[in-house]
């Protein structure tokens, strides 16, 4: 695809227009991202486009996790015992029009390079996000696993919590 840019959404983009097919995730770009970002100042949403046209939506968060939670690893018993600094990835959607054709994955990898570079300005240990069952084998290609303590007392139906992380990200970016 040609002339395609990701970057920070802007007050002037026109959001009513997109669907991914998921009304909750829709009602929220349409509704929350622009006040939550250049109001609230609770999250920053990346958009995929081209031209004035948004193809997907990210919404990136500050977030925590404790060490308990993290799936076992060589560093996991190096960390400390409060809560860890991670990047959130609240929300994703691509529009119907774009699905499959590997713009989820392009939109994922730029969050991953954001993870990157809060390692670098203020720590994180990973990123984290809330997969909706339907997109758990979206995000396992990506190198994603399952965080399978917190799923406890969950309902099959709730979002799966997932885990990716930065010595992952770091070793991917690399290649
Ligand atoms: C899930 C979603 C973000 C994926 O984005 P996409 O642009 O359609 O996916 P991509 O084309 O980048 O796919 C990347 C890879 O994941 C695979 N994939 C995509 N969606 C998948 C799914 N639902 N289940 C399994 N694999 C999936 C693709 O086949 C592709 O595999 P490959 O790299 O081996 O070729 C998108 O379909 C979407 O917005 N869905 C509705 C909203 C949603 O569920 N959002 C996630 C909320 S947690």
């Amino acid at each position: 695809m040609t002339n395609v840019e990701v970057r920070p959404l802007a007050q002037s983009d026109v959001r009513s227009t997109f669907s991914c097919g998921q009304e909750d995730l829709d009602r929220f770009f349409h509704h929350y991202a622009a006040q939550n970002q250049f109001k609230l100042h609770l999250s920053v949403t990346f958009v995929v486009v081209v031209g004035q046209d948004i193809l997907a939506f990210a919404t990136v968060t500050a977030g925590s996790i404790e060490r308990a939670s993290l799936p076992p690893s060589r560093v996991k018993k190096r960390l400390p015992n409060y809560p860890l600094p991670v990047l959130r990835l609240a929300r994703l959607g691509v529009d119907l029009r774009a699905q499959r054709l590997g713009v989820g994955k392009a939109l994922l990898r730029h969050v991953l390079g954001l993870a990157l570079d809060q390692r670098d300005k203020s720590g994180c240990v990973g990123v984290v996000t809330d997969a909706k069952t339907d997109a758990v084998a979206f995000y396992e290609r990506l190198g994603f696993e399952r965080l399978e303590g917190v799923r406890e007392g969950l309902l099959m139906s709730e979002p799966e919590p997932m885990f990716l992380a930065i010595e992952t990200i770091a070793a991917a970016a690399k290649r």
